[in-house]
């Protein structure tokens, strides 16, 4: 399983980096605007500064709803690194221009994705990734790892080459979840990924570890 990053706060990227299991970043225009990023240059600028640090999977969100532009914007994005993946919602000239930008060898996530049949409208476009929102389904009570699963089997059922990017991660069981399903990605913030790390049987066990050691050697 892989693992991005869903932010664009640069110091978490690099923390999440250190750490040695980041595999890429997400990013969406709130994320970007949360950072206080705002204006073409400087956002494409900040796009630049992430695939400095990482890797690979860098996905940035095109603003534009219509066909010829959302094209335009991602061919744009995509001369910014080799690492950049564009990143377009599930709409109809989204889907069009998934499959242009997949034709010419441009990476695509396809986001905003909330149900099976968008999903599998993505992968025929040809769409490298596509981001099922599972927190946000759980926000109006649908299940979000349910649709996790029926994608798995879906993509499975027919050998699409499109990875499941699970996205709006919120808990450490959302990601456990994924993982055991087959979800090829994860993309969670930081503090969910470092939630990975707790356990209070950890914490006590290198506690007495450590209180004996000190015994015999003090
Ligand atoms: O990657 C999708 C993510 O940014 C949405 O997460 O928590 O705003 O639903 P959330």
């Amino acid at each position: 399983m892989k693992f991005f990053i869903d932010t664009a706060n640069l110091a978490e990227i690099q923390e999440a980096y250190d750490l040695g299991v980041l595999d890429g970043v997400t990013t969406n225009p709130s994320l970007m605007a949360k950072e206080g990023i705002t204006g073409q240059a400087n956002i494409l600028a900040h796009y630049k500064a992430i695939c400095d640090i990482v890797d690979d999977n860098v996905s940035a969100e095109v603003i534009a709803t219509d066909y010829e532009t959302m094209v335009v914007e991602g061919r744009a994005l995509a001369q910014i690194d080799s690492k950049i993946v564009v990143k377009i919602p599930m709409i109809k000239d989204g889907v069009k221009a998934i499959k242009t930008l997949s034709s010419e060898g441009i990476r695509t996530n396809c986001t905003l994705i909330f149900n099976a049949g968008q999903a599998i409208l993505a992968a025929k476009a040809g769409a490298s990734y596509i981001s099922p929102f599972l927190g946000r389904l759980d926000d109006i009570s649908m299940d979000g790892l349910e649709l996790i699963d029926q994608i798995v089997t879906i993509f499975d059922n027919y050998d699409f080459e499109t990875e499941i990017l699970a996205a709006s991660i919120r808990h450490n069981i959302h990601l456990i979840k994924c993982a055991e399903m087959g979800a090829h990605i994860a993309t969670c913030p930081l503090k969910v990924i470092l939630g990975l790390l707790k356990h209070p049987l950890t914490d006590k066990g290198l506690e007495i570890f450590l209180a004996d050691y000190a015994k015999g050697n003090s």
